[in-house]
């Protein structure tokens, strides 16, 4: 089963042509550097995982997690935030069995300010670290970005790396199980295993992988094993020895699957485990469900730098509704088809911003129930979930300013 799956990416990859047909205008464009969903309702996950290979996390696969751990599973687990893994229940039989393992996640440092997207995959590493108390390692890839963006210096993207490193510290990670480090300071301790990666990975695979053509620079095709380094635990040696075999977990958001896919199938060429993965699906702009939440677009972004006065002028000025045009529409008495896209009085959940940006941020199952429900049947209007949106995002970034600024002294 795992071989064919292995084989079948292996295919995929190196038939870039073939693939590229599919990529038209009704599919959703998901790699890491362009995610752009076909629709306004926003990229279909069950195609991608089909598309991609990886796997649904089932609700037994959830009972399983809450049954070893004794931990209800994060918010992001219970509303299918995060939906798709390859190879979970290893590392939970890892677990159960009271074996080793670490987790590795990383960020790009194109940005001073972190946005609440790029919160997502950490707030989930730290909780993972909380449940499983494992080891954390954290890349910050300043040279994938210098060579991705035509107008930044090296000398930028490392003062980004460590600007946002302050922001991933502020998550709350265990001071005594992680570790952080740019690949600009860190590279030679990552380079065997790279080699080991790259020396497996051919040309026509990162084309179809990654979708760079012939006048890309050459620092991108050279990139991708740097990133797959870290799934491997010998790259660690100050942790780990020089243990090669002890598993890995890599929480990230969807679009980063392509370079754990070409990790994968390089492992098995090098006699190296093959990482785990556990994916997100992308925090919406708040102009809605089609692109993702981007850093270099400022209006569409509410960054963890912003006051509470441009949270709150942000969502009620940009956030998209799928509420009706006027209040009366919104509140109107009349039948109600809750399955369909546009409902003829209250709200199409399935667009609205404000209540997407709600799942991943309220904590209460119910109260977010309630909301639900209401907005949808026209009891509640749009201004007041955002109201409700906007206590709940100042508190959030607010608290993690508090915690910046005593971890910046
Ligand atoms: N390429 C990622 C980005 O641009 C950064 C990254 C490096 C990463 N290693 C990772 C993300 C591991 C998730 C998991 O943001």
């Amino acid at each position: 089963m795992e071989k064919k799956e292995d084989q079948k990416e292996e295919k995929k990859a190196e038939a870039p042509a073939a693939e590229a047909p599919a990529a038209a205008a009704t599919e959703d464009k998901v790699d890491p550097f362009h995610v752009e969903a076909a629709t306004d309702k926003g990229i279909d996950y069950d195609k991608l995982i089909k598309r991609f290979g990886c796997s649904k996390i089932t609700p037994e696969l959830l009972d399983r997690f809450e049954k070893l751990t004794g931990q209800k599973p994060h918010r992001f687990l219970r509303r299918g935030i995060f939906f798709s893994h390859r190879d979970l229940d290893k590392i939970l039989d890892q677990y159960a069995k009271k074996k080793p393992f670490y987790i590795y996640t990383g960020r790009g440092p194109s940005s001073s300010a972190l946005h609440l997207g790029h919160m997502i995959p950490f707030m989930f590493t730290k909780y993972l670290q909380d449940v499983f108390d494992v080891p954390v390692v954290i890349q910050l890839t300043d040279d994938e970005k210098y060579y991705h963006k035509q107008d930044l210096t090296i000398e930028q993207c490392q003062q980004y790396a460590i600007d946002n490193i302050k922001d991933i510290i502020a998550v709350g990670f265990n001071p005594e199980k992680t570790f952080i480090f740019r690949d600009t300071d860190y590279v030679a301790q990552l380079y065997g295993n790279a080699l080991k990666v790259g020396k497996h990975v051919t040309l026509n695979q990162i084309k179809g992988i990654f979708g760079f053509n012939d006048s890309d620079n050459v620092g991108k095709f050279a990139f991708p094993p740097l990133q797959a380094a870290p799934a491997f635990s010998s790259s660690f040696p100050h942790i780990f020895g020089k243990d090669d075999t002890i598993p890995c977990l890599i929480p990230q958001a969807i679009d980063q699957d392509p370079y754990f896919r070409m990790t994968r199938d390089a492992a098995v060429k090098v006699g190296l485990l093959k990482p785990s993965c556990i994916h997100s699906c992308f925090f919406p702009a708040l102009q809605g469900l089609k692109g993702k939440m981007s850093g270099s677009i400022d209006t569409s972004s509410i960054f963890m730098t912003d006051t509470p006065k441009q949270i709150k002028t942000k969502i009620n000025k940009y956030a998209f509704s799928g509420g009706q045009g006027t209040k009366e529409e919104q509140r109107a008495k009349g039948t109600i088809t809750i399955s369909e896209s546009t409902p003829t009085v209250g709200a199409n959940l399935e667009v609205d911003v404000a209540y997407h940006y709600m799942k991943f941020f309220l904590e209460d199952d119910v109260e977010l129930a309630e909301i639900g429900r209401k907005y949808q049947k026209g009891e509640l209007l749009t201004g007041e979930v955002k109201a409700k949106l906007i206590t709940v995002l100042q508190e959030f970034v607010a608290n993690h300013q508090v915690y910046d600024e005593k971890r910046n002294v």
